[in-house]
């Protein structure tokens, strides 16, 4: 009550209702503020009961915590299902042994900021470039930040969707096919047509590497001797309240045809016996550890290891 009438009173102010079509609108978003807070009020509930049990990740507000899930789905989340299944992949794996922990961040200078996708299932394009600009970077010791909106706009020839979703491994196949993909700076996250321009192309993909689905091992591999690696899984309604600690989840399928998000594995760790994954996710740094996610690593979860690859430089 108070907040309804504090706020009536400040639209009223502002606006000087005249009629009665600027009354419903005010009305509407009364209601709808109403409706937002009731959904908060809910998550919030969900969360403090999480937390007040025994969970290896901890849950915590964030800027979607007054969304429902299937809200957040329908705007965040790739919504039909992926052709990612490259069966038999054509990743080499050594035979290890393999260091307890890596992390890229802080190997050099080879990790962008985390990103912000906004309301729009580019989540992939963000994994790709996350993905091109470490290896780029590994490769010539200069960090770019690329563009996520040539995807978006450009790639739809490679079976990707734009803000509907697609898959890095067909992302660096349009790099590649395409030759090249411009910067951020030259091409901006805002929507619109293709605008690709040759001459501003700045990073380039000679080879696609996909790791065969459900070798979970070729990844460690990837990550530890070689470079980050793009991979997708099924995000399920917990995951979108995660705060810190290893997510973990017995809800969530594991198979190739469930993945409906794609991020970046940059490292990976173990704690207390739980080894894990250092994942870079592109919600903004408001969500998770700064933007980032620990997963639990070794057993597929959520379907991480169904369809995981990364580009071979071209420099
Ligand atoms: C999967 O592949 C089929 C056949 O190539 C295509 O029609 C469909 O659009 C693809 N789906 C996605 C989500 O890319
Ligand atoms: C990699 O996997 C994708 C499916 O995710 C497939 O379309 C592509 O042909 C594969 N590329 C290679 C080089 O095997
Ligand atoms: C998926 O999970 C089930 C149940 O835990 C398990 O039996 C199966 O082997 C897993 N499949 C894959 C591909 O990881």
């Amino acid at each position: 009550w108070w907040l309804s009438l504090s706020m009536l009173c400040s639209v009223h102010n502002h606006f000087q209702i005249k009629n009665s079509k600027a009354l419903k609108i005010l009305l509407e978003s009364i209601n709808e503020y109403y409706q937002r807070l009731q959904i908060f009020l809910d998550n919030k509930k969900k969360i403090e009961r999480h937390n007040a049990g025994n969970h290896k990740f901890s849950m915590g507000l964030n800027p979607f915590s007054d969304m429902t899930f299937a809200e957040f789905k329908k705007s965040y989340l790739l919504t039909e299902p992926q052709n990612c299944s490259a069966t038999r992949g054509n990743h080499l794996s050594s035979n290890g042994p393999y260091p307890d922990m890596i992390d890229w961040r802080t190997k050099g200078n080879y990790v962008t900021n985390v990103k912000n996708q906004g309301a729009c299932g580019s989540c992939w394009t963000f994994s790709t470039t996350g993905c091109l600009e470490s290896v780029t970077a590994i490769a010539t010791g200069k960090l770019l930040q690329l563009a996520e909106q040539q995807l978006v706009d450009c790639a739809g020839a490679f079976d990707n969707h734009g803000c509907n979703g697609g898959l890095p491994s067909h992302a660096f196949e349009y790099i590649m096919y395409n030759k090249g993909l411009m910067t951020e700076l030259d091409y901006p996250y805002t929507e619109g047509e293709c605008r690709f321009k040759p001459d501003l192309a700045a990073a380039f993909v000679k080879g696609v590497v996909n790791i065969t689905k459900y070798d979970e091992m070729g990844m460690v591999d990837a990550v530890a001797r070689l470079n980050p690696v793009s991979f997708a899984y099924e995000v399920t309604s917990d995951f979108m309240h995660y705060k810190d600690g290893i997510y973990t989840s017995t809800v969530c399928h594991n198979t190739t045809d469930m993945v409906n998000h794609a991020v970046l594995a940059v490292g990976y760790a173990e704690q207390n016996g739980t080894p894990y994954w250092i994942v870079k996710n592109s919600w903004g740094t408001y969500w998770g550890i700064n933007g980032y996610f620990y997963i639990e690593r070794g057993k597929n979860m959520c379907g991480l290891a169904a369809c995981s690859s990364y580009p071979l430089p071209l420099v």
